[in-house]
């Protein structure tokens, strides 16, 4: 059994946590989270204590945490939980800025404590399938990859503030799920964005709309498009073209079926947004995380992962800003 503390009970905590108490290697002791009501409802619902990071931290029987919490929270829960012992889960980005990306990272290994980034698509069975078909050179060798992605509708501007923009917050899935199928890691980036969608977001200075260009050192080319609003739902679409063929994911759906008429044929809607569209990939995410704890193994998708897919966001951040290609 291994004794987890869940640290944010928002909308990922809720996600994660309630895949924690289903797996049966899990004892899931303490949800922590400063507001008394979100905190209380969570843990009554999954059967877990209310307490506090310190005291969960300083609980010896506590194995391992599962961070949900704000982005700017992650880097300081990281380091605690590290050097006090326990494995970390971190939800993404590691944070938003490099520098400190690098010193988690140096806690992280300093402390020898297993290590695991929340990109929940890596465990999204279609595009593990895809892999392992690219592994098994069913396309050739990958050249290009294409990668569509847009939310059904904007998140609040209390949300935008404190996300790091669109690139880091939104489009680094799409950076780590770019740098999963490729193979190797791009060095020249381009990317645009603009405000088509919430003019609020544009008073922050960010973007609602953006695509992305990415080139690695062997030519390999990767598409990215993001938008924060799809009128028919959440849009998950992935290409991966090689020398011998194509991998292509459709979008999935909740009722999978099309209508056929005289008209015309329609499709059902996609799933409505991330929670229904990854509600497997989450579970196996934190199984996975937990399985290797179990036989002390390092689990998939650590800090590498959260390093890389941060210097792409940076990359194409500067790049929207400037109107240049960055090179890395
Ligand atoms: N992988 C994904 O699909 C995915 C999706 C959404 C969000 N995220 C990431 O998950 C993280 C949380 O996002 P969310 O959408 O669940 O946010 P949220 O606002 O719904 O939940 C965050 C929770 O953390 C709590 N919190 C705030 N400060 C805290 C502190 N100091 N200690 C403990 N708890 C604290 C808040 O009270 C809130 O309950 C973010 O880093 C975000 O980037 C990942």
């Amino acid at each position: 059994m291994i004794t987890v503390a869940v640290i944010g009970a928002g909308r990922m905590g809720k996600v994660h946590g309630g895949n924690a108490a289903r797996n049966p290697n899990v004892k899931l002791k303490y949800i922590v989270d400063p507001v008394a009501a979100a905190a209380q409802t969570l843990a009554k619902q999954l059967g877990a204590e209310v307490t506090s990071m310190e005291t969960a931290l300083a609980d010896k029987e506590v194995q391992a945490v599962i961070i949900t919490s704000p982005t700017p929270t992650h880097f300081d829960f990281i380091t605690q939980a590290a050097k006090a012992g326990k494995a970390v889960f971190t939800e993404k980005p590691v944070d938003l800025n490099l520098e400190r990306v690098n010193a988690a990272l140096k806690v992280v290994a300093d402390a020898k404590v297993p290590f695991m980034v929340g990109f929940q698509r890596r465990w999204d069975p279609t595009f593990r399938a895809m892999k392992k078909q690219v592994e098994a050179g069913a396309i050739g060798t990958v050249e290009m990859v294409r990668v569509t992605s847009r939310d059904p509708y904007p998140p609040p501007p209390s949300y935008v503030q404190g996300s790091g923009g669109l690139f880091r917050d939104m489009m680094i899935h799409d950076f780590d799920i770019a740098r999963w199928f490729l193979g190797e890691d791009p060095n020249e980036v381009f990317a645009t964005g603009s405000v088509l969608v919430d003019p609020e977001i544009g008073k922050l200075k960010d973007y609602d709309s953006a695509v992305c260009v990415l080139k690695t050192p062997s030519g390999k080319l990767a598409y990215i498009e993001n938008s924060r609003r799809a009128a028919y739902g959440y849009d998950q679409r992935l290409e991966v073209f090689g020398s011998k063929g194509c991998l292509q994911a459709a979008n999935a759906s909740p009722a999978n079926y099309s209508h056929w008429n005289e008209n015309g044929i329609v499709h059902t809607k996609p799933h409505a947004f991330f929670p229904e569209r990854y509600v497997e990939a989450y579970a196996i995410e934190i199984a996975h995380f937990i399985d290797s704890l179990v036989a002390g193994k390092a689990p998939e998708v650590g800090g590498e992962a959260g390093r890389g897919s941060l210097a792409l966001a940076d990359a194409a951040t500067k790049s929207a800003e400037t109107r240049q290609l960055v090179k890395l």
